[in-house]
């Protein structure tokens, strides 16, 4: 990472005043900036926590500052915030950022998600705004706002600015979320000329790889880039993850678990949920392939003890109810269907409606067909099969309850299901090419006797 941080005067030449005095406190915004568009911690600025403390010490009414660790949940400041807006002759800009911060820890995510839109469009170089709002519409909303937000704001940016470099790992995620694999793989592959260690851009490339059906190229790219992106602290599990899927889709079941092994399952430690959901996504594709975990569910268990209250985003919640099932945990099984349905009595905001249309069922899904009730679990999952996107994440993440749902039509006694299923693999077959895995599956639905 380098050092030479844009100080006050760079950030008002660039058109993004900051609104402080201070050169540290400007500096440290943008070493706070840079590792959080890097996904990984500088540990000779002692991380984001390191970057964030400097710059709130050289200005404690820095505003934007608060606002960025706000939104980064290392400090929360909204009373801080609040207040000093109260005080201030705000900036446009700052006016902006400070309702967006409101709206978002209000729960208005879509609210949020408006105004960091409306930032961009004013301030196409603003990338702390575009970076939560890709972020956050990777769960909320479409996908192709992702596409769109960088789409629209590239023509605009100059190589010379820094940070430039990440805009092509947000668009190509956005791309490949929208179908667009060529375009995709081209702009991933250029972020990581420009960033080589780009862990964001190396992910987007792995999903193309993945809905492409390339594993043996997934693989390869995975091993050949490992050492860019393996120290990147939000996105080295999630990366293991892809790398296991395709071993996964080949049905290489004993370099799925080894990574399984060496990499998801250290990295949780419940302290953050998503590397949870990549160790529950994991395990459940292989529970369904026929692959004996033993007692990792139960270790994975043990990680989302801490998280069954909280229902900040509902496609954890199905991951965790899915680890709980997993486990074969009735205990736990019935304390987040028990906190789930005091969330849809008593929650509000655009999670909850999620969670009350498309969670709560497809959890209770689960529930069913872990007691061997699959035709119940086929009734509860088919209404809502188009829906499902609603859960958020991406599709790569999301086809887990696809095969969720193919898993308990070939379990289903029911011949009806039995038929269901041949259609749902055949569907799977038209959309995604060269995947062994449908193969399989097909294979077995056939073996069916449906006449
Ligand atoms: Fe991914």
């Amino acid at each position: 990472m380098h050092s030479n941080w844009r100080d006050v005067d760079a950030w008002r030449k660039e058109g993004l005043p900051l609104g402080t005095t201070s050169n540290e406190a400007a500096k440290m915004f943008d070493a706070t900036l840079t590792q959080f568009m890097a996904r990984r911690d500088d540990s000779t600025l002692g991380g984001l926590e390191g970057t964030v403390n400097r710059m709130l010490s050289a200005d404690p009414s820095f505003i934007l500052g608060h606002v960025l660790a706000t939104e980064l949940q290392i400090k929360n400041s909204m009373d801080v915030i609040l207040s000093l807006a109260a005080k201030k002759d705000m900036s446009n800009r700052e006016t902006l950022h400070v309702e967006a911060v409101k709206q978002w820890s209000s729960g208005n995510i879509s609210k949020a998600q408006d105004i960091w839109d409306d930032i961009i469009v004013e301030y196409p170089t603003d990338i702390m705004a575009l970076r939560f709002l890709t972020e956050y519409s990777i769960f909320f909303g479409p996908k192709a706002r992702i596409r769109d937000s960088v789409a629209r704001v590239l023509p605009r940016w100059k190589k010379e600015i820094p940070l430039y470099g990440y805009l092509f790992g947000l668009y190509s995620f956005g791309l490949e979320e929208t179908n667009f694999y060529s375009e995709a793989e081209i702009q991933g592959r250029k972020g990581l000329e420009l960033i080589p260690n780009d862990s964001w851009a190396v992910h987007a490339v792995a999903h193309v790889l993945e809905m492409e059906g390339r594993q043996d190229e997934g693989m390869e790219f995975m091993s050949k880039n490992e050492d860019k992106w393996k120290s990147s602290k939000s996105l080295a599990c999630h990366n293991y993850w892809h790398w296991a899927l395709y071993y996964v889709e080949k049905g290489n079941y004993e370099e799925a678990l080894s990574i399984l092994d060496s990499q998801i399952l250290p990295r949780c430690n419940g302290d953050h949920v998503f590397p949870l959901s990549d160790g529950a996504s994991l395990m459940s594709r292989l529970k369904y392939e026929g692959v004996d975990l033993g007692d990792r569910w139960q270790q994975l268990c043990r990680c989302w003890e801490g998280h069954t209250n909280e229902h900040a985003l509902v496609f954890f919640d199905a991951h965790m109810l899915m680890s709980a099932v997993g486990a074969k945990d009735e205990q736990l099984t019935m304390k987040v269907m028990n906190s789930l349905r005091d969330y849809v009595r008593d929650g509000s905001g655009p999670n909850h409606e999620i969670t009350r249309e498309v969670g709560v069922p497809v959890c209770e899904a689960f529930v069913e067909a872990d007691k061997g009730n699959f035709d119940k679990a086929v009734d509860m999952l088919k209404p809502i099969r188009y829906r499902l996107d609603l859960l958020g994440g991406s599709r790569a993440q999301r086809d887990v309850f696809e095969l969720f749902l193919i898993y308990s039509a070939l379990q289903s006694p029911r011949k009806r299901d039995q038929q269901f299923v041949r259609c749902l693999l055949a569907e799977r077959q038209a959309k995604r090419r060269n995947s062994p895995m449908t193969d399989r599956l097909m294979a077995k639905a056939l073996a069916l006797q449906v006449d």
